[in-house]
């Protein structure tokens, strides 16, 4: 077997972690030779744990080492664009976690260093490697549905993150119905042209500070003819629940249910059965799909499957939905397009 790529992890949160993990775990053509997170003491308990030879607090220390090839980029959006840029700079090949940055200028700033470097970068809208969402796209491209003619998208959090997190995150919009707003355009093959969004606060009173957003509702017009919508919540506190659905002219396909482990509980109070809990575990195949492709296409293997075109694509419809919301009008996207 050929050598395999050296890999390395920057942001060990939430998600990052859970990247370094399938790196050690499941890609079979890397290894993780580093990690980095500015919090010294959770890069050191990582690379304790997943016996990762190097650990740092400092990304410069990635960016300078040559015998490093990938750079997995999982920390904070709002850091991103940095990251991204000496990372391209620096000739590393990139995966990068949504949003592909904090702002639409930001965005197209790298999409032409990207291409002036011509650096391997795909963004991590992992819904695409889903096998539930796989097989939707596929039912639709193969007719079963007739042509699509509506979208729908829930997207419910247990609970919010940190407030740090919320702080830098870009928005209810930006943040997680981002997910929705991307696989809408790839479920449905057509551009979203028009949102009217809407949006309040109905647990997190500390989400006002950032003009954020918990509960969030998107209505979506496509170059098509067809329209759908998107919800958003930081408010399901009985799990974490993500389900679509297509509506076709000749049929409906729904994606996705509550549904954690393949058990029904029976008694006499009633029938239980027990319900997702968080990311990791529902998109776990997703997560580890998304970067065996990657690492295929850093082996000279095809073009990345998820590229900056599309993070800016999404970026353009969430950056609209936040100014409907903010203003309560309908927003067109053709006057946002920069590009
Ligand atoms: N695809 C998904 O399903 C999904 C899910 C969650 C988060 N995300 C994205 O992943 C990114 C991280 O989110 P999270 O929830 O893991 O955040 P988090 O706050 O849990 O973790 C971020 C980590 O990055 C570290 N960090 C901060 N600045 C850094 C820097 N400059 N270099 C290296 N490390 C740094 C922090 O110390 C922290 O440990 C965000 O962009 C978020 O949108 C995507």
């Amino acid at each position: 077997m050929s050598k395999k790529i050296r890999a390395a992890v920057l942001g060990l949160g939430r998600l990052g972690y859970w990247h370094a993990v399938n790196v050690v775990t499941r890609i079979r053509n890397a290894e993780l030779a580093a990690i980095c997170d500015v919090d010294m003491e959770t890069a050191k308990r990582v690379a304790t744990e997943l016996e990762v030879p190097f650990f740092t607090s400092d990304p410069e220390d990635i960016l300078k080492d040559d015998t490093i090839g990938v750079m997995i980029i999982a920390s904070p959006t709002s850091t991103h664009f940095d990251l991204l840029k000496k990372a391209s700079e620096a000739g590393k090949s990139i995966f990068v976690e949504k949003p592909l940055t904090i702002d639409l200028s930001e965005a197209n700033e790298i999409k032409r260093i990207i291409e002036y470097d011509n650096t391997i970068c795909q963004v991590g809208f992992m819904r695409r490697f889903d096998p539930a969402y796989v097989a939707a796209k596929n039912r639709i491209n193969a007719g079963d549905i007739g042509d699509p003619i509506y979208f729908r998208g829930i997207s419910r959090d247990p609970h919010s993150p940190h407030e740090a997190f919320i702080q830098h995150s870009g928005g209810m919009f930006v943040d997680v119905s981002i997910h929705d707003f991307d696989i809408a355009r790839y479920l449905m093959n057509s551009e979203v042209t028009s949102v009217h969004a809407h949006g309040r606060i109905l647990k997190y009173p500390f989400m006002e500070k950032y003009q954020d957003v918990d509960q969030s509702l998107t209505y979506l017009e496509f170059s098509s003819g067809a329209a759908g919508d998107a919800e958003a919540s930081r408010n399901a506190h009985y799990g974490y629940d993500i389900r679509g659905e297509v509506i076709g002219t000749e049929g409906s396909i729904f994606i996705g249910n509550l549904r954690n482990h393949d058990i029904q509980i029976l008694t006499k109070s009633g029938n239980l059965h027990d319900i997702l809990p968080d990311f990791p575990t529902r998109f776990t195949d997703a997560y580890h799909l998304e970067l065996a492709s990657f690492f295929q296409v850093v082996e000279g293997r095809g073009i990345p499957s998820v590229t900056v075109d599309d993070g800016i694509k999404a970026l353009e419809i969430a950056f609209a939905a936040r100014e409907s919301y903010q203003t309560g009008k309908k927003v067109e996207l053709n006057s946002l397009y920069l590009w």
